[in-house]
């Protein structure tokens, strides 16, 4: 494996660290774009990684990028100045408001009635137009979702109605159609249920709206699999779908953000200690949920190979499961929890996969003060 080779030139003051294959995320986006063959865009939700030489690879092989607050919104300009850019995620500020006219956002995402008022005014007052999808949450059961977005995101049907008096007093905000983000961590046949779903609501709304050549912008959420790194979404079917729902005269969007990212992403560590508490076999790693918090939100084990040491090294465990945790004083710090092992001993390395996307960024960096991790770029 790739990384296997750079994982015995790290030393050791690197460790822990994230090791990207950038090249490698920008020929998937690329080929994600491929498959797609034109029905839909994609932009990629900068949440998932916004480390700034990922939104390069990946931002550069697709139509756009999307971010969630004005902080992701600076960062991704600076990154990639050229790149069309919407912007959603609800409790926008009116100084968040204000940067995206500035910076010349293509589409911003509008969560509320309330939301909207305030963008018409602010427009009026800076005499600049927006450009503005309004987020839908339709109601239902999200089967099979690792996350429903269920909550203050977007509006009801009802709801986003009463934003149409609102635009018709605004004349600088262009409705150019809708936004829905339902769900995440669906597979590719029920994330097109879904989208149909969005469709059969979207285009009648839209029509009654008169909203020309409307633009429908179907979010992110395509599924990965944890339990086994070599599993991907199925991005052919997907496509294939898609294209089949998809009618002339509109623009269907779509913006993944962890499919793009995550199997291109590992975290590396050392062991640096071994032993046995209530009978169980634990490996005590340098590093922990502070730089890599995945295993926690998801409650999973993160999957991981053991790069050996020196040998002989003590202590170590021999064909038994083995309990993976960090340096942080709590009992929630652990990457994997009782995973049969064949060895493991001080000095080994720990490769976790699938450490691409909602990891460094997502995890509690200063708890402990421990050093922060390096990064490193294939
Ligand atoms: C509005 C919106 N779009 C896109 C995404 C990306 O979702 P995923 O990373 O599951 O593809 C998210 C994730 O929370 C989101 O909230």
């Amino acid at each position: 494996m790739r990384v296997d080779a750079v994982v015995g030139e790290l030393a050791e003051r690197e460790l822990p660290a994230y090791v990207y294959d950038v090249s490698g995320m920008g020929k998937y986006a690329a080929r994600v774009v491929g498959v797609l063959g034109g029905a839909v865009e994609v932009f990629y939700a900068a949440k998932a990684n916004p480390d700034s030489a990922v939104v390069r690879a990946v931002g550069e092989r697709v139509a756009g990028v999307e971010v969630a607050s004005g902080g992701e919104l600076r960062h991704v300009r600076d990154a990639l100045p050229e790149a069309r850019i919407a912007f959603g995620g609800p409790g926008k500020t009116d100084a968040e408001l204000r940067l995206a006219l500035a910076l010349g956002v293509e589409r911003l995402h509008v969560e509320s009635p309330h939301e909207l008022r305030r963008l018409a005014a602010i427009t009026e007052a800076e005499e600049r137009t927006a450009d503005v999808l309004l987020r839908v949450n339709l109601a239902g059961e999200r089967q099979g979702a690792a996350l429903a977005m269920s909550g203050p995101f977007g509006m009801d049907p009802d709801l986003i109605t009463t934003c149409l008096p609102i635009l018709a007093d605004a004349p600088r905000l262009r409705l150019r159609g809708v936004h829905a983000h339902l769900a995440s961590g669906l597979d590719a046949h029920t994330i097109t249920a879904q989208q149909k779903e969005i469709l059969d609501w979207a285009r009648p709304w839209l029509a009654a709206a008169r909203v020309p050549r409307p633009e429908i912008n179907l979010g992110g959420g395509m599924s990965v699999n944890y339990a086994d790194p070599e599993d991907r979404f199925d991005w052919t079917s997907y496509g294939a779908a898609v294209s089949a729902l998809a009618l002339p005269d509109e623009t269907l969007r779509i913006e993944p953000g962890r499919a793009m990212t995550v199997h291109h992403g590992w975290y590396v560590t050392d062991v640096l200690d071994v032993k046995r508490a209530h009978g169980r076999a634990y490996a005590v790693l340098r590093g922990g949920t502070h730089h890599f918090r995945t295993p926690v939100t998801k409650n999973h084990d993160q999957p991981f190979h053991v790069v050996p040491g020196p040998r002989p090294h003590e202590p170590s465990v021999t064909a038994e499961p083995v309990t993976l945790v960090g340096q942080l004083c709590t009992p929630k710090d652990v990457f994997a929890r009782h995973v049969p092992v064949d060895h493991i001993a001080v000095g080994d390395r720990v490769v976790f996969a699938m450490a691409g996307a909602y990891a460094w960024n997502i995890s509690h960096h200063s708890f402990l003060m421990h050093p922060e991790p390096t990064f490193h770029y294939l």
